[in-house]
């Protein structure tokens, strides 16, 4: 009889952590979580966490179940037992509502993963950052945190989720290896100041596509440290466009290299396909292709700054820049919210070489303006490209 019990409560017990198919299911609520909007589920989350990241069965997950979870800032942290982990987010995670609510913000961080291999994040839910508190304002001891911040995590899936008003960037990623993110929607005002969409820096093999992101400032930034970076079909707009940059800032060598972005669209942009780097720094970012990229009222649709000052600063090392080579724009089409479409604004010291153009028809979205292009201290080769840039050879 005993052993009959004991066998009842294994089987509910089972089913209930769904270990019938081999791998456990940890929900969030089971560790306490409550989905109120009120609660503060952190200690939840961690504990549900702490049994994920030590469960030894493949394929293991936490799910987040529907409702509207709170929670402060939390680290997730590795290394794993298993490197085949899933996170489930069907609910909404929320920030606090106002910044005197945050506690433990001084990482600059909201949700982070740190030395995790192989992590899963999907679902329908929402990461809502409540950043408006954040735009504009400061506290005392703290960053203004990023939302959800990745640190050397390999072989990681983000897809499905939307994600809404991050205080800073709304998905940072760094030192992570063999990326796929798709299927997102990142939506904040195209005022609210330095939301980036997803930031990349020191990592290699990212994979992003099929994604909407709207935002206040660059719907990608590629920084320094990251090569083997695809971006496909991506929708971008209110945003900054999709940058490679900005390197070398206060004398810094960096490096991108490997960047490849396809049928992506630039709607109301304040720039497009776009390249920065600083005044007296090293390093170079080549290789890149914009290409099949359709443009709708953008702003500065293709732009290469090898002289971005950002601060307004007068930078007294002049003598170096960061390299820019073997930059592809080809099949690019439609209207630029700038005459000048165009801008290839080259550094004096080293210039801008193998910049190479074909396919390019850039109209104004102003009626009865033409567009043109501004080319300095630049070389390569242009086709069948409207409007023509002066200083490449047709
Ligand atoms: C990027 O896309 C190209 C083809 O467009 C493909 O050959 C390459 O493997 C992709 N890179 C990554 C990191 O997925
Ligand atoms: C460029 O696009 C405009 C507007 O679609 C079109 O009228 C024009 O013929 C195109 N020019 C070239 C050279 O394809």
């Amino acid at each position: 009889m005993d052993l009959l019990v004991a066998l009842l409560v294994f089987c509910v017990a089972a089913s209930f952590l769904g270990i019938g198919n081999g791998k456990s299911a940890f929900n969030v609520v089971n560790f306490g979580a409550k989905g109120d909007g009120k609660t503060d589920n952190s200690q939840a989350f961690g504990a549900a966490w702490n049994a994920l990241c030590g469960a030894t069965q493949a394929g293991s997950i936490l799910q987040i179940p529907a409702g509207e979870f709170l929670l402060q800032p939390i680290a997730f942290e590795g290394p794993c037992k298993s490197s085949n982990l899933g996170i489930q987010v069907f609910g909404n995670i929320v920030a606090p509502n106002s910044i005197e609510e945050w506690k433990n913000c001084q990482t600059g961080y909201w949700i982070s993963f740190t030395n995790v291999d192989g992590l899963v994040i999907d679902g329908e839910g929402t990461i809502d950052g409540k950043g408006s508190a954040w735009w504009g304002n400061v506290k005392k001891g703290c960053q203004r945190p990023k939302a959800l911040h990745f640190n050397n995590c390999n072989n990681l899936r983000l897809s499905g989720l939307n994600h809404l008003n991050s205080p800073m960037s709304h998905i940072a990623i760094n030192d992570c290896h063999v990326v796929s993110i798709f299927n997102l929607h990142i939506t904040a005002p195209g005022t609210s100041p330095n939301t980036d969409g997803i930031d990349i820096s020191a990592s290699t093999q990212v994979n992003i596509h099929d994604s909407y992101i709207a935002t206040g400032d660059d719907c990608v930034a590629i920084n320094s440290g990251s090569s083997q970076i695809n971006i496909t079909s991506v929708v971008c707009g209110p945003g900054h466009g999709i940058s490679v940059g900005s390197l070398g800032k206060d004398g810094a060598e960096e490096t991108a290299e490997e960047v490849h972005v396809q049928h992506c669209t630039f709607q109301k942009t304040q720039n497009g396909a776009r390249i920065k780097t600083w005044p007296g720094g090293s390093g170079f970012a080549r290789a890149i292709t914009f290409e099949h990229i359709t443009l709708i009222d953008a702003g500065n649709p293709i732009i290469i700054d090898q002289n971005y000052r950002k601060d307004g600063r007068y930078h007294t090392n002049q003598a170096s820049a960061v390299e820019i080579s073997q930059v592809t724009y080809s099949d690019i089409q439609g209207t630029s919210a700038d005459m000048q479409a165009i801008t290839l604004d080259c550094s004096v010291v080293i210039g801008c070489k193998n910049i190479l153009m074909d396919q390019i028809n850039i109209t104004s979205s102003l009626p009865g303006k033409t567009t043109y292009a501004y080319c300095q201290n630049a070389e390569g080769r242009s086709s069948s490209t409207t409007p023509n840039v002066p200083c490449l050879k047709n």
